[in-house]
């Protein structure tokens, strides 16, 4: 085979050649566009912050519509996680929406463990996805993704620092989901406490090494945009479902006796730079980079967990088939040295019961002998004893024979004087 075959066949040295005519795969665009909206969007936000912090109703100001949820009282004895999901349409497009909030966060005495129910969530998320690619039979076009795409991080507007437990918790999830911190109810900060709170915050994120969601500026339609954006960082927002007239326009705002702050005036905060960003601009970024990045993080330390590589030792390509056999192997391995080191415990337990049962026959024998010992020392004592009796019973047999004569004896010489007496007396009469 000649050289630029093999190439050829390796794909390598295409040709670019001309059409004579109109095929048709120019529609391919507007092919996957057509498909996108026929199946839908999920988008899933996840609103990290304290309770009382404005989480729900900067949802309902960025959606402009009222969700459920109920405010949570200060006494959770733990961070818990409260999800829901809304199907939203706006033209022809349809917006599957979840929206997840932490429940409690910021109320116990001890914070220390506040992070961990988010990261798990997160995930248990993930690893849904991922057990769902390794079914046989995937169904990943109609399954509902649940994988966390943006994690808004709501800030207390204290005009001081970032609280540990913030540091603590955007550290702990910035390798996991695209953190977007935003300060909270920024109407409490005044404009030049602000700008001194953004850099502040900025600073202590940096030093702390704190990744958190940068806007794209490889893609040149939006780079001048996200750029300029990404130096807003973290948002001022304001959230507020309230309409009030100002000239001739209803717009959304937060009235105090001293005046009104309007959400969508970008001299009053943040909040259209959010909606901008978040929605309008890089929600397609935002769950590419969740898939790409977050999860495939996930998915190689998962696997890398379970065994799978993607090359061996030598850096050879290693097989999904070869990784099997290889995990197989070495699990049978293993086996074998758990049965033997089974084996050779049972033996041992074995000798160990033997070398205590031999033990405790020995001191039977030994306390055997000793009873037995006792015993005939005992016997002898008594054949002793008996004999010594049986010798008095003897002696005293013997002398009661003796006295017994003596008595008859003396009995009888006794009798005969009696008779005498008698006669005398008969005689005399
Ligand atoms: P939980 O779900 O209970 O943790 O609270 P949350 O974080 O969802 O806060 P929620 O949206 O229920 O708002 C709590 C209170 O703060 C309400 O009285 C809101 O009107 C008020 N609030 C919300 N956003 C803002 C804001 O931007 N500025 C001010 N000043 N108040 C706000
Ligand atoms: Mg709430």
């Amino acid at each position: 085979m000649a050289a630029t075959d093999i190439a050829r066949q390796a794909g390598e040295g295409c040709r670019t050649v001309p059409l004579a005519g109109h095929v048709g795969f120019d529609s391919l665009p507007d092919q996957l566009v057509n498909q996108s909206v026929s199946q839908g969007f999920c988008f899933n936000i996840l609103c990290v912050g304290e309770t009382g912090l404005g989480k729900s109703t900067l949802m309902d100001t960025l959606f402009n519509t009222k969700f459920e949820g109920e405010p949570a009282t200060h006494t959770q004895p733990g961070v818990q996680l409260q999800s829901n999901t809304y199907d939203l349409q706006e033209s022809n497009v349809g917006l599957k929406l979840t929206i997840v909030s932490t429940v409690g966060f910021g109320d116990q005495i001890n914070k220390e463990d506040s992070y961990r129910p988010i990261v798990e969530f997160i995930d248990a998320q993930f690893e849904a996805y991922l057990q769902e690619e390794l079914k046989i039979r995937r169904l990943l076009h109609n399954y509902h993704d649940s994988r966390i795409h943006a994690c808004l991080y709501f800030i207390a507007p204290t005009g001081h620092s970032l609280k540990s437990l913030d540091l603590v918790t955007m550290k702990k999830l910035d390798s996991k989901v695209n953190v977007i911190p935003i300060i909270a109810k920024s109407d409490a900060i005044s404009k030049s406490e602000l700008t001194k709170f953004k850099i502040k915050i900025t600073s202590e994120l940096v030093s702390n090494g704190v990744q958190i969601y940068q806007f794209p500026t490889d893609d040149e339609a939006v780079a001048e945009i996200n750029g300029t954006m990404n130096a807003h960082l973290p948002f001022a927002v304001i959230g507020s479902t309230e309409e009030l007239k100002i000239g001739n326009k209803m717009v959304k705002a937060r009235q105090y006796p001293w005046g009104t702050v309007q959400v969508e005036n970008e001299a009053h905060c943040d909040f259209v730079k959010l909606r901008e960003m978040l929605i309008r601009v890089n929600m397609e970024d935002l769950r590419e980079q969740t898939h790409s990045r977050h999860y495939e993080l996930y998915r190689r330390c998962k696997l890398e967990e379970m065994g799978f590589k993607d090359t061996d030792p030598d850096s050879k390509p290693f097989s999904l088939q070869e990784t099997y056999e290889a995990k197989r192997n070495e699990f049978l391995g293993e086996l074998q040295k758990k049965e033997e080191e089974m084996r050779q415990m049972f033996v041992q337990r074995v000798k160990e019961k033997e070398a205590e049962l031999k033990e405790a026959e020995k001191e039977l024998h030994e306390k055997f002998d000793r009873l037995k010992k006792l015993h005939q020392d005992e016997k002898k004592k008594l054949e002793d004893k008996k004999k010594s009796l049986d010798d008095e019973v003897n002696a005293f047999k013997q002398r009661k024979t003796a006295a017994e004569l003596l008595q008859s004896q003396g009995s009888q010489a006794g009798g005969s004087q009696t008779l005498k007496r008698d006669k005398e007396k008969k005689n005399f009469f």
